[in-house]
C-alpha cells in the first residue's frame, strides 16, 4: 500500500500507522485522515492484526491537532466539515473491532489529544504535553474533545482544561487518568512495543466484545448496559478462544488465542 503522510507498517500482530508531517508537527490534513481511514480498512480485513498503534514521526510531536493554517478565512461550513472529519477518523478508530494504542511521542494538541482520546489506551513519553489548546486561537474543540476529556476527567477538569486552554505534562496526565502509562524517553517505543505484543497475545474476540461493551455501555443506562454485557458474555463463552484458555489452564501451558 502506498502512502505519503502517514508510515504504515505491520509487525508481530502489531500495525503501526505514524503520523508522518513531522516538519508540521504531524498536524491532521484532509489527506492525513484519508490515509489513516485507508489503513485502517487493512487492519479490519487482516486476520494477522490484532492491536493497532497510532503515533507520530520524529522527537517532537505525536500532533499538534487540525492544520492551523488551513484554516484562515474558513467558512461556517468548511469548519462543519473540518469537525466531520476529525470526528470521523475518532469514530473510526472507538468502532474499530481491535484495540488501539496512542503512543504520545510529543506533544498533543487541540485534534491531536482529540484522536489520542478515541483510541482505547494511551501511553506517553515523560516529556509529552497535552493539552485543548483550541480557545487559545478563538476556537473551541471540535473533533469530541468537549465529550471524550470530560468522560475521562469529569466536568470540573474538563471545563478547565477546554476554557483555559493550558498545557499539561504526561505525569498530570496521568493523574488526571488521561493517560494510562508514561514512560521514560529511552524506554518510550520499547514499552509501547512490549505492551502491544502483550496485547496481541490476548483472545481476540473477548477483546471485540470488551471494547464494544465499555464504549457502548458510557452512554446508556446502567441497566441496558448489564443486559448487553450477558449478551455479550454468551457471545464469547461460545469462542474457541474460550475453549483453547480453558484446556491451556488446565495443561498448565499458555494459551494461543486464534480469535474464533
Ligand atoms: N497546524 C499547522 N501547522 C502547525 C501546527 C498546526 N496545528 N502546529 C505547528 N505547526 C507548524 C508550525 O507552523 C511550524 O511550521 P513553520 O516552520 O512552517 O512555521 C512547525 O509546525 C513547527 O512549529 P513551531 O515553530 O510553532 O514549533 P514550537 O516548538 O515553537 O511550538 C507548539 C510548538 C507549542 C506545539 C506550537 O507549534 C503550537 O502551539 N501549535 C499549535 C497547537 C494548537 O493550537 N493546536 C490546536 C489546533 S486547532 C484544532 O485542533 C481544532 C480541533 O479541535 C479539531
Amino acid at each position: 500500500m502506498e502512502f505519503k503522510f502517514i508510515i504504515y507498517e505491520k509487525s508481530e500482530g502489531v500495525a503501526t500507522i505514524t503520523l508522518n508531517r513531522p516538519e508540521a508537527l504531524n498536524a491532521f490534513s484532509k489527506e492525513v485522515v484519508e490515509e489513516i481511514l485507508r489503513a485502517l480498512d487493512d487492519v479490519k480485513s487482516d486476520e494477522n492484526v490484532r492491536v493497532v498503534v497510532l503515533t507520530g514521526a520524529g522527537e517532537k510531536a505525536f500532533s499538534a491537532g487540525a492544520d492551523i493554517k488551513a484554516m484562515a478565512g474558513m467558512t461556517a461550513l468548511k469548519a462543519r466539515e473540518l469537525s466531520l472529519m476529525g470526528e470521523s477518523l475518532c469514530l473510526a478508530l472507538e468502532n474499530l473491532e481491535k484495540p488501539v494504542v496512542a503512543a504520545i511521542n510529543g506533544y498533543a494538541l487541540g485534534g491531536g489529544l482529540e484522536v489520542a482520546m478515541a483510541c482505547d489506551l494511551r501511553i506517553a513519553i515523560e516529556n509529552a504535553r497535552m493539552g485543548q489548546t483550541e480557545v487559545n486561537i478563538g476556537l473551541i474543540p471540535g473533533w469530541g474533545g468537549t465529550q471524550r476529556l470530560t468522560r475521562l476527567v469529569g466536568m470540573t477538569k474538563a471545563k478547565e482544561l477546554v476554557f483555559t486552554g493550558k498545557m499539561f505534562d504526561a505525569r498530570a496526565a496521568e493523574q488526571l487518568g488521561i493517560v494510562n502509562m508514561v514512560a521514560p524517553a529511552d524506554k518510550f517505543r520499547e514499552t509501547v512495543r512490549q505492551f502491544a505484543i502483550e496485547l496481541a497475545s490476548k483472545p481476540p474476540v473477548a477483546l471485540k466484545v470488551a471494547k464494544a461493551l465499555i464504549n457502548k455501555g458510557a452512554n446508556i443506562s446502567l441497566d441496558s448496559a448489564l443486559a448487553l454485557e450477558r449478551e455479550g458474555f454468551g457471545v464469547v463463552a461460545s469462542s474457541e478462544d474460550l475453549k483453547e484458555g480453558v484446556s491451556a489452564f488446565t495443561e498448565k501451558r499458555k494459551p494461543v488465542f486464534k480469535g474464533k
